[in-house]
């Protein structure tokens, strides 16, 4: 199949995640059931996994697995490659270097649509239908989702968890200070607030850090200005990212910019939520892996922090997810496939996710294992309609979302929005059918 090709079938196989939810138990089997049938022991030898899960609050789940991984498969040993960097920003480069240089690692995390595509193009992963099946396949697992992850019959990776990307967490305390109570309607009122918070002397009330933060930004102004059909449609051939709606977009996203504070490229996320955390700023728009961070600093869900989808965008699921490869060449093959079945146990989705801030892909995981924030994550995800995220490889491959990402970056320093918008088309020209 054409890479082109493969782009539309993942923006519409996110366009039919609507409806498909974790927080209902499977009827065909158990969560106990699913994680008897793991053989016990394990295949033995090093497994390297390569993620971006590295230190502070993203090592947390990875940690999480790392301890049931050892309790389920002794004979195992896990070899921790994970290079810092959200969103892969340092990852990405290393990992394609190394797969370039014939030194796979025996597993990586990549995202479910677009991006998982481009490693199935490259030829430089295996399918992994053996594992999804003794897990329970599409009655475990949405099949929307393991559309995301199949070419041409073929599943290429185990997914591990679902992340929302279009969050606003904000810092009641801070709010308070500009007499702030209810969530803002739209985009337009929750510049005023910025302003109301400026007025009282709150330097920034939004914060960001480096690139990706801002290309995650912009694609949730994106969906508040388009709507997530039109939004979705941005990704087909020939679509049209000079509209009225796209220069809205652009015009909201110039104006958010104007009240958050100075970021540098190389700016990790955790710095930004810290600011909320911290009282800096009022507000941050983060995936909602920062419930880890919050967790991490000992803060208490409605007390130190509150959350609400990115004012625009109420009703829609800003998606992404983590899943795990088989990469050709894998010096531990059959190690590799105990670390899948793991990830995609019921018990290792339970353990992941409680300590990530996603929401299990898995079907099976009850939504009362849950605190407050995954539970709501989890019913949004049942009833929303879902959007594929540019940040996070739903949506667009590595290549148009690093051309994205050179176009954000530039408009950080000009805040020309013209120009972001002739480099917004030349990137969908190239990059799309
Ligand atoms: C995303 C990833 C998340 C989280 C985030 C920040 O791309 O899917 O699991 O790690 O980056 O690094």
């Amino acid at each position: 199949m054409r890479a082109k090709t493969l782009v539309a079938v993942a923006v519409a196989a996110a366009l039919s995640l609507v409806g498909c939810s974790s927080g209902a138990p499977a009827a065909s089997q158990s969560a106990s059931e699913s994680a008897s049938a793991a053989p016990s022991g394990g295949a033995g030898g090093e497994v390297g996994v390569f993620t971006w899960w590295a230190d502070g609050s993203e090592k947390v789940g990875l940690d999480a697995l790392v301890k049931l991984f050892g309790e389920k498969y002794p004979n195992d040993t896990f070899v921790n490659l994970a290079v810092a960097g959200g969103a892969g920003s340092n990852a990405k480069a290393k990992l394609a270097s190394e797969l370039a240089n014939g030194n796979p690692p025996d597993s990586f995390q990549g995202h479910a649509g677009a991006e998982l595509q481009d490693y199935i193009r490259a030829d430089q992963i295996e399918p992994v239908n053996e594992v999804i099946d003794s897990l329970g396949g599409s009655s475990v697992f949405p099949q929307s989702l393991l559309d995301l992850l199949t070419v041409q019959g073929n599943i290429y990776s185990v997914p591990s968890n679902i992340h929302r990307a279009n969050v606003v967490w904000a810092n009641p305390a801070v709010l308070k200070k500009a007499d702030i109570t209810a969530v803002p309607a739209d985009l337009d009122a929750w510049l005023s607030d910025m302003e109301k918070l400026k007025q009282a002397g709150v330097s920034t009330p939004l914060s960001i850090a480096g690139t990706w933060t801002q290309v995650q930004l912009f694609e949730t102004v994106l969906i508040a200005d388009l709507g997530v059909d039109e939004y979705t449609k941005l990704f087909a051939a020939g679509a049209n990212w000079e509209s009225d709606g796209v220069k809205k977009a652009v015009d909201h996203y110039a104006k958010l910019l104007s009240y958050a504070n100075t970021a540098s490229d190389g700016d990790d996320w955790p710095g930004a939520t810290d600011a909320v955390i911290d009282g800096k700023a009022a507000y941050n728009v983060m995936g909602d892996w920062a419930v880890a961070e919050f967790t991490l600093k000992n803060k208490t869900d409605g007390e130190d922090y509150t959350y609400f989808p990115v004012p625009g965008t109420d009703g829609v699921f800003d998606f992404l997810a983590d899943s795990f490869t088989l990469p050709k060449g894998a010096k531990n093959a059959a190690g590799a496939k105990d670390w899948l079945a793991l990830i995609g146990s019921a018990d290792g989705q339970k353990a992941f996710n409680l300590a990530k801030g996603s929401i299990p892909a898995r079907t099976d995981v009850p939504a009362t294992d849950f605190p407050k924030y995954q539970q709501s994550a989890m019913e949004a995800f049942k009833t929303n309609k879902i959007a594929p995220s540019i940040a996070h490889g739903a949506a667009v491959s590595q290549a148009w979302n690093s051309d994205i990402s050179t176009a954000i970056s530039k408009f950080y320093g000009s805040k020309d929005q013209a120009t972001l918008i002739a480099d917004l088309v030349a990137a969908a020209q190239k990059n799309a059918a």
